[in-house]
């Protein structure tokens, strides 16, 4: 699969962006969800666990996106899309690879490994805690909620230009991001 066009995303690029976009969303929906509904007992504990361990596998996927992206670099923006939106988009861009990265990773190593708590991946084994640093789990659980509404505003404001590009400057962007679009 080639993805060294200067225009296009390719098909690794535009997978990595689908699923991604889909289960980020998921686990983000879960992780409000557990801490805003009140759920409590045995349901809130089954959830906890799908998220703790949804949410590392997606560090790994994090990791692979910002490998794959930063040897690929960007593609180049459509003719006629202003610098400044072009400056904006990249910003948004690497915004949110930054929250798909630190989300993760403040669950991962703040709220557990490094506050003493292993994580149970599905039933199938468990990562042992590394150590245990006094104070670090509230720490990591504010961080936690602050990266994702970070998060959540970044999507929006990214659904937001996509859809600016699809409805008022018909200019293929959406389309090079579902399709491949025009070379
Ligand atoms: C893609 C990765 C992840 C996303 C998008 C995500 C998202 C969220 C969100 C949106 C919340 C609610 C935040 C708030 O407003 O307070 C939350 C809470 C939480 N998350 Fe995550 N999370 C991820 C990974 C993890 C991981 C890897 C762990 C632990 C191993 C974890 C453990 C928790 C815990 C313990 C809470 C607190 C729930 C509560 O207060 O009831 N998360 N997460
Ligand atoms: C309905 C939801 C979404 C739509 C319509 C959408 C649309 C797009 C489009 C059209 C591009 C290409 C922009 C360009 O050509 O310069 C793009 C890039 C990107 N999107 Fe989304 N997106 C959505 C959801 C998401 C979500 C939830 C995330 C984060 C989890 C995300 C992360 C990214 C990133 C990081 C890029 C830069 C290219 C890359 O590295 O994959 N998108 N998106």
């Amino acid at each position: 699969m080639t993805d060294h066009s200067q225009s296009v995303y390719g098909g690794v690029s535009r997978a990595n962006h689908w699923i991604g976009a889909l289960l980020f969303a998921g686990v983000l929906s879960v992780g409000f969800y557990l801490a805003y509904s009140g759920i409590e007992g045995p349901d809130r504990r089954s959830l906890m666990g799908m998220h703790r361990a949804t949410g590392t596998v997606l560090l790994l996927f994090a990791l692979w996106r910002v490998i794959w992206r930063l040897r690929q670099g960007f593609p180049s923006p459509l003719d006629g899309v202003p610098a400044w939106q072009v400056i904006f988009a990249r910003i948004t861009h690497w915004g949110l690879i930054a929250c798909m990265l630190a989300m993760p990773l403040s669950g991962v190593f703040m709220m557990s490994l490094l506050g003493g708590r292993g994580i149970d991946i599905y039933g199938l084994f468990t990562i042992p805690p590394i150590l245990e640093i006094e104070g670090i789990r509230p720490i990591g659980r504010q961080v936690h909620g602050i990266v994702a509404f970070t998060f959540v505003g970044l999507i929006g404001l990214h659904i937001l230009g996509a859809l600016k590009h699809l409805l008022i400057d018909r200019d293929g962007t959406v389309q090079r991001m579902l399709a491949g679009g025009r070379r």
